[in-house]
């Protein structure tokens, strides 16, 4: 029988490279050993944003970019957490089942209070690793393809379903995390994670002009001044770009900057023009989608209704298991 997959993504606007390369691949490459599910975590969402104005937008845009990387609906339903109420309830019935100082250690609450720069916490970001488990669980995913910054999640997602088996009889597997083999994309100023938040991205619907202009302002190696001066690739942003979205040309690439023949203005006209080749089938079909929201909306209602069934009859089953209901 196939194993299941949950993957999921905070709808927190347009989708860029990094997540394409850092997740997206990933899913359109597992499509078709496993059974997957695709999550969009818009009550996730709210814990580093209350703002509700373009939640829906953005849940409908990532939709479009999902598809449009390669992600089939129909194999593999995409549905929105906030219409199914069983992730409310299991997350609730499982907050009794892991302390308060075990999620208070969680190593990516701390980074993202730092990255963040929050100086209090709301209760459900406390609990977003608990609504996680329950993400994941009432799928009864054996599988969840992550970052590494999400390992610490799924480690407590195992916690949660050991702690739950033990008490009230298995129900739940324990799942595994699968890394992707690229987990990061450098953003364009350099900083070790691309994001929204930071402002240094390629998003998957850009342009080719856009791509060009966003990487003119790309860190390059300080020590390469001017054209003919010997660079050093390995500490450029570019470069890296080169090794994933160029790599016929990575070796003439790297000889042309350590000897200096190649300078950077040319360097990153070839790289943009390499991702703008990538994306473009993905934005075309982009296109396409955003001409047909209706057919988008309906993605999501059928979606939905095939991740019910299943998150329905795992409901069933916890209410059996607890003796509740
Ligand atoms: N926490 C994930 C992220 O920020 C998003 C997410 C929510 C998720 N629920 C999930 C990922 C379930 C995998 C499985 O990227």
């Amino acid at each position: 029988m196939k194993k299941t997959i949950l993957s999921g993504m905070r709808p927190t606007g347009k989708l860029h490279v990094g997540h394409l390369v850092g997740a997206l691949e990933n899913w359109v490459m597992l499509q078709n050993e496993y059974n997957n599910y695709h999550l969009i975590a818009d009550y996730h969402a709210l814990t580093t944003n209350p703002d509700t104005a373009g939640l829906y937008a953005n849940s409908l845009d990532m939709v479009i970019d999902w598809v449009a990387a390669g992600i089939d609906p129909v194999k593999s339903p995409i549905f929105r957490q906030s219409r199914m109420k069983e992730h409310a309830e299991l997350h609730l019935l499982f907050s009794m089942l892991i302390t308060t100082a075990r999620l208070e250690r969680n190593p990516t609450l701390k980074e993202q209070v730092r990255d963040l720069n929050l100086d209090s916490l709301v209760y459900g970001h406390l609990g977003y690793p608990v609504l996680q488990s329950a993400d994941i669980l009432l799928y009864k995913g054996d599988i969840v393809p992550v970052g590494e910054d999400q390992v610490p999640h799924i480690e407590i997602t195992r916690e949660i379903a050991r702690r739950f088996n033990n008490l009230y009889g298995t129900v739940f597997p324990e799942p595994e995390p699968k890394l992707t083999k690229f987990a990061r994309l450098v953003g364009l100023d350099g900083n070790q994670k691309m994001s929204k938040s930071i402002g240094n991205t390629i998003e998957l619907s850009d342009p080719p002009e856009a791509i060009q202009a966003k990487m003119r302002t790309a860190v390059t190696d300080p020590q390469k001044v001017r054209r003919n001066d010997p660079g050093h690739p390995d500490v450029c942003v570019v470069f890296s770009y080169h090794q994933r979205f160029n790599t016929a040309e990575v070796s003439d690439i790297r000889a042309g900057c350590e000897t200096g023949a190649l300078g950077c203005v040319d360097c990153k006209k070839n790289c943009s023009m390499k991702i703008a080749d990538v994306l473009l089938p993905i934005r075309e079909k982009r296109l396409g989608l955003e001409a047909h929201m209706g057919d988008v909306e309906d993605i999501l209602a059928d979606g939905e209704k095939r991740a019910r069934i299943v998150a329905r009859h795992t409901m069933d089953e916890v209410h059996t298991a607890m003796k509740l209901g």
